[in-house]
């Protein structure tokens, strides 16, 4: 019985927990974005946001046309039908019109695709490689006595394994370890076939493309985990290669950064 009522309610806890602190994975039922953590994301969502208003009046406008046509020329009601073929002056505006909402979605569009593709001078760069099927990180940016750098492979942690409160299928046993408030670079390229490094949270999708570096940049307003999966179909273990990224102070970044460096 008390086994029973506590398989109720840690999922309860659980599930109140997620749903009043911050969304940084993935949840159940989710119909919208996740919250944002860097202005890249940011910008997405206002993009979104900008193009709905005017889905939002075109459904509108639209849905009523089609329901005035079939209400106000049912045979019944119109038995004659209008003779008329074209008129200059709906033309010219049926033709403007959409003319003008277009323009209005581009330069917003090709704002923020030109400034996500702006690298500002890093800070910090580390390297994403994607394998079959796991990712590997890279920091070439130090290196210990030896020449050695920080690299470190990062597996999802397999279901059987999962300890209580940690997220199936996105859960990996390294994660990236990333500064916040610091601009970084990543570099993502793969080993063997194509990924893609993608975390919602953080609004990137770079694919890792063999013999290709690709770059993004991200620059995170919040400490926190951020979780994400790659996201170009690479084999039967896809949807087993999570990625993992957490943003500590920069404090701690650098300890943590001096302990990996001892360790290697
Ligand atoms: Cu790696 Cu899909």
């Amino acid at each position: 019985m008390v086994g029973k009522l506590y398989l109720k309610i840690v999922p309860l806890i659980f599930a109140i927990h997620i749903s009043t602190t911050r969304c940084d994975a993935a949840e159940p039922w989710q119909i919208s974005f996740q919250d944002p953590a860097t202005p890249l994301i940011e910008g997405i969502i206002n993009l979104h946001h900008d193009l709905m208003f005017f889905l939002i009046l075109i459904l509108t406008l639209v849905s009523w046309l089609l329901f005035r046509t079939v209400y106000s020329f049912h045979y019944k009601k119109s038995p004659t039908p209008s003779n008329s073929a074209h008129g200059t002056m709906v033309e010219v505006v049926w033709t403007i019109t959409p003319s003008i909402v277009l323009i209005f979605m581009a330069i917003p569009s090709f704002a923020l695709l030109y400034s996500m593709d702006e690298v500002v001078e890093p800070a910090v760069t580390v390297k994403a490689v994607g394998h079959q099927w796991y990712w590997s990180y890279e920091y070439p940016d130090y290196s210990n006595e030896d020449g050695e750098i920080i690299n470190f492979d990062s597996y999802i942690v397999p279901e059987e394994d999962l300890q209580l409160g940690q997220l199936r299928l996105l859960e990996v046993d390294n994660r990236l370890v990333v500064p916040t408030n610091t601009h970084i670079r990543v570099v993502v390229t793969g080993a063997d076939v194509i990924h893609s490094w993608a975390v919602p949270s953080l609004g990137v999708k770079c694919d890792g493309i063999p013999g290709r570096l690709n770059q993004t940049s991200l620059f995170i307003k919040r400490e926190g985990v951020y979780y994400g999966q790659c996201s170009e179909l690479c084999g039967v273990n896809h949807g087993f290669m999570p990625i993992a990224v957490e943003a500590v102070p920069l404090k701690n970044y650098v300890e943590w950064v001096q302990n990996k460096l001892a360790e290697e």
